[in-house]
């Protein structure tokens, strides 16, 4: 599996997002502007790859400080952390790593010490996620029988995170295990993650997956027996509430009309105990280029253009919620705050 974010000791190296399919082609970040352009042009995507590239970002900003001054070092981290938590706002594993990546330096007694705190606590924010992901999809994969046909949309997959996926790693999991799964992957306009990431990155893993447009959806589960739908997440609210990718509320919606299960496969460092409900929960809004025009050919007129990158699905329409701690079915807004109190099994 391609790994969609490394850490070098000078740089960090990114699987570019926006090349593909057409190249394979991996982008060395230097500075802490690279890392922030790499988000914001979603060279690097998907809620967890974000957190990890951000918070790699914030480690090689700080090695780069010229100063063995404590004060000074924490007044330059804080302006750095704040730069790289302006690039987007809705996923909220960017804010998560940034702000694990400040307490490891708290009690650090040198400038030296607190360097290296930062770069082993990025790296171990990219191992965890490794194992996150695994966990999440041998949940997910305990819903599904042999032979499902099951829908989704953007890609939550391991060029999204560390490995596997979330949405995705059943998918991957599935395939080591000698599992049938077949995948509907909307192609998700208008940035188009569906078509040309989860189709590629499925496709790669030998996974049988089958591309659809968006408003093929509610045709094919009726004529393809879809027999779930699972997406990953932004942020997932107190309440269940959860942002993803453009698009899934309307899956959900019509999950709901034919009876489906839809499910969400999210870790727990996307849900947000404190944004309370959905409507709480930021919403980027992006260009009007990227719905005006496709692979930089324009197929619309020069019109006003609503173009927001997320939607938030009510969780009275979520089945489930699948994380590394297992699956949350229903009353979310007592059941979510139990997962972070018990251990790790
Ligand atoms: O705009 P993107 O491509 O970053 O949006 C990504 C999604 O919506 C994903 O579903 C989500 O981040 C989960 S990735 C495991």
């Amino acid at each position: 599996m391609m790994k969609a974010v490394q850490w070098h000791d000078t740089h960090i190296t990114i699987l570019n997002q926006q090349a593909l399919p057409h190249k394979t082609e991996y982008l060395e970040l230097k500075n802490i502007e690279d890392v922030w352009d790499a988000i914001v042009t979603l060279k690097v995507r998907g809620a967890p790859a974000i957190g990890m590239t951000a918070a790699y970002g914030l480690a090689l900003a700080a090695k780069l400080y010229e100063t063995d001054d404590l004060a000074t070092f924490h007044t330059k981290l804080k302006r750095d952390r704040d730069y790289l938590a302006s690039s987007r706002p809705t996923a909220v594993n960017l804010f998560w790593a940034l702000d694990r990546l400040m307490k490891s330096v708290v009690n650090a007694t040198s400038v030296n010490e607190a360097k290296t705190s930062l770069i082993h606590e990025a790296i171990c924010i990219q191992i965890e996620d490794e194992d996150v992901c695994r966990r999440i999809g041998e949940y997910a994969l305990s819903l599904f029988q042999d032979g499902d046909r099951i829908m989704t949309i953007c890609n939550a997959g391991a060029i999204a995170t560390a490995r596997y996926g979330t949405a995705l790693a059943p998918f991957h999991l599935a395939k080591e295990k000698g599992i049938t799964l077949h995948a509907y992957a909307c192609e998700t306009r208008p940035v188009l993650q569906g078509a040309r990431l989860t189709a590629w990155e499925l496709s790669e893993a030998g996974v049988d997956v089958t591309l659809i447009t968006d408003n093929m959806a509610a045709q094919t589960m009726k004529a393809k027996h879809i027999s779930a739908v699972i997406v990953g997440a932004d942020r997932i609210a107190a309440n269940g509430d959860t942002a993803n990718k453009i698009g899934t509320f309307g899956l959900a919606i019509l999950a709901k009309a034919f009876n489906i299960p839809f499910y969400v496969a999210a870790p727990l460092s996307t849900i947000d105990l404190q944004t309370k409900t959905g409507d709480d929960i930021p919403i980027e809004e992006r260009a009007k280029e990227e719905v005006t025009h496709i692979g930089g050919v324009r197929i619309a007129p020069d019109v006003n253009v609503y173009n927001p990158a997320f939607d938030v699905t009510p969780h009275e329409l979520i089945t489930g919620i699948i994380t590394e701690k297992g699956i949350v079915f229903g009353d979310y807004e007592t059941k979510l705050p139990t997962l972070f109190e018990e251990v790790f099994a």
